[in-house]
């Protein structure tokens, strides 16, 4: 086959990372006789100091000429240390999931033997670790109304969701449960957040669908304990966007390293494949992302 695939670089370890993820495509293509073209686009603060924006218009249409977009990292350190810049490198990773519709995020969470001298956890406890996390990706907190008082004394960031946005990702993770050990676990703040509580209700009633699937409700509070304490309790975990975030970084650590944690973004035609960290401006440039990240 044939496939156009978007790659963006971005900054810090960002490149590093495209880079020999197009030599194991390479590799696929030329074991089983398929033909890759890459395309390269800007995001992130790299496209910032080259154009002025962290999503130029350009990468936006690369990407939907394409059938895939290979994603490094975006992110640098004179931008989080400066809560008054108004153009930001993560306005351009927000951006693409937006533009490409990418709602539902998927990172799976593996061990690797391996890495297992670098992984905080008990041994005893991580055997038969295997778990996915569904992240709700274009919604929630992440997209809503933001407001800075102009005196800058007040701020405030909504967090939305509906009941159709809900939907369209649950159905996804109960039909992925079904191909796996046939158990999903709603991760909410269902005793405090009405968004929450919507998430809990809609999942109830898709529940009723999937008779097959035990589902299980885990504030997330109690889920961020449980990945560390049992964590092979988990097989596919379902999520907000801002509740996935955090999870999935901290569930990378049972992988042993933060670097070996993929993240595929699925929209309605063209998908985003990144690693789940950010940019590691201290070890741009060491070939050592992998590892220490
Ligand atoms: C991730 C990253 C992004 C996010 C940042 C870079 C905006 O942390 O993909 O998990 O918060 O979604
Ligand atoms: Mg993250």
């Amino acid at each position: 086959m044939k496939k156009k695939i978007a790659v963006l670089n971005g900054d810090g370890i960002g490149p590093e990372v495209t880079k020999q993820s197009i030599r194991v495509l390479d590799a696929v293509a030329e074991r089983f006789g398929h033909t890759f073209t890459y395309h390269e686009g800007l995001i992130g603060a790299d496209a910032i100091d080259k154009t002025g924006t962290a999503l130029p218009s350009e990468t936006i249409d690369t990407c939907l000429d394409c059938d895939a977009v290979l994603f490094g990292a975006v992110g640098h350190p004179k931008y989080d240390n400066d809560p008054n810049a108004t153009v930001r490198p993560e306005q351009g990773i927000l951006g693409i999931r937006k533009a490409l519709q990418l709602f539902p995020n998927i990172r799976p969470v593996t061990t690797y033997p391996t890495l297992q001298h670098l992984c905080p956890i008990k041994p005893k406890n991580m055997e038969g670790v295997d778990f996915i996390i569904f992240r709700e990706l274009t919604g929630g907190i992440y997209f809503g109304k933001k407001h800075t008082a102009e005196d800058g004394s007040s701020a405030s960031d909504e967090c939305s969701y509906t009941k159709e946005e809900i939907e369209r990702i649950s159905h996804l993770a109960f039909q992925y449960a079904q191909k796996r050990k046939k158990k999903l676990t709603l991760v909410d703040k269902a005793n405090v957040l009405d968004t929450s509580r919507l998430w809990r209700k809609t999942v109830q009633q898709i529940a009723t669908e999937y008779a097959d699937i035990k589902v299980d409700y885990m504030f997330v509070d109690n889920a961020a304990m449980q990945i560390i304490l049992n964590p092979k309790q988990f097989d596919v975990v379902l999520t907000e966007n801002m509740f996935g975030d955090i999870i999935s970084d901290e569930a990378s650590v049972l992988s042993g390293s933060l670097g070996m944690l993929p993240s595929a973004s699925v929209g309605n035609k063209t998908a985003l494949f990144e690693p789940i960290h950010g940019s590691y401006p201290q070890a741009a440039g060491k070939d050592i992302a992998n590892i220490l990240v």
